[in-house]
């Protein structure tokens, strides 16, 4: 183990009465509505809840991908509501990583370019670098399929691929909105293992989206989101203890 387990657990990301409206008047959904939740350094927290909950929307807003009603959202030290939109972009760019459900690689580029291209943008790429990056491959297992194009690559090899970029700049925080979401269980359960792995292996913070109890248990911590609200916490998940917890949420029909 890298990371040092002496101090205080730090907060690689959180929100304070997070609200968030969408829209005005009569048809106005609050999508958030007071949620205060930490996502320590160094873990892997999944966001769970039903369709609907406003998952996504607590991700984008704590990501800096969209903004706040009201209440404050933080990456590390950095209120981002006191960001204008060139330091949340530069911030977005050097501190957080993104893992989408589709794998929004570029096509006409290999999957050694596709995994550095954050650095080529942030114009880094010193021999620091170098070495992560080629930690990382072998930590997503690509590195015989590095001058290959995504159209090349399975499903689960092209979310994989994903997972690196992600990881490419050393993020404070790598956010993931339901990774496995276009993949076979298979493929799903690779990529899962990949991103508890690359916590565990490198110390770094994932922070997960999903609505499906058996990619929460992969995670060290759930936390459940039911109508806006966080509802509830879970340590050492399994998809069996997630299934009953969500299924005291459900409104009977
Ligand atoms: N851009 C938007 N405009 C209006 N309503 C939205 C928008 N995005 C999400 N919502 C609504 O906010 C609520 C939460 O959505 P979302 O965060 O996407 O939930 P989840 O990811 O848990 O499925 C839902 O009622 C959804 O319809
Ligand atoms: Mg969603």
């Amino acid at each position: 183990m890298s990371t040092t387990t002496t101090t205080a657990t730090r907060s690689a990301a959180r929100v304070v009465d997070a609200v968030k409206v969408y829209g005005a008047g009569d048809t106005a959904v609050r999508a958030l509505d007071g949620v205060s939740v930490t996502f320590p350094a160094g873990r892997f927290t999944a966001i769970m809840g039903p369709s609907g909950s406003g998952k996504s929307t607590l991700m984008h807003c704590a990501a800096g991908l969209d903004t706040l009603t009201s209440g404050a959202a933080w990456i590390g030290d950095t209120e981002l509501g006191g960001l204008d939109d060139r330091r949340l972009t530069l911030l977005r760019r050097d501190r957080v990583g993104f893992v989408f459900q589709a794998f929004n690689l570029v096509p006409t580029l290999t999957v050694a370019e596709n995994i550095t291209l954050p650095l080529d943008l942030a114009g880094g790429g010193g021999g620091s670098d170098a070495e992560w990056i080629d930690a990382l491959i072998d930590v997503v297992g690509l590195r015989d399929r590095l001058r290959h194009r995504p159209a090349e690559l399975s499903g689960g090899q092209q979310q994989r691929v994903a997972v690196a970029r992600a990881f490419a700049g050393r993020p404070d925080v790598v956010f993931a909105d339901e990774p496995t979401g276009n993949l076979d269980s298979r493929s799903g359960e690779e990529v899962l293992g990949l991103l508890g792995r690359t916590v565990r292996q490198t110390g770094r913070t994932v922070v997960m989206v999903t609505h499906d109890p058996v990619a929460a248990a992969h995670a060290d911590e759930v936390v459940f989101l039911a109508d806006g609200r966080l509802v509830d916490r879970m340590e050492a998940p399994t998809a069996d203890a997630v299934l009953d917890r969500m299924k005291a949420f459900e409104v009977p029909s």
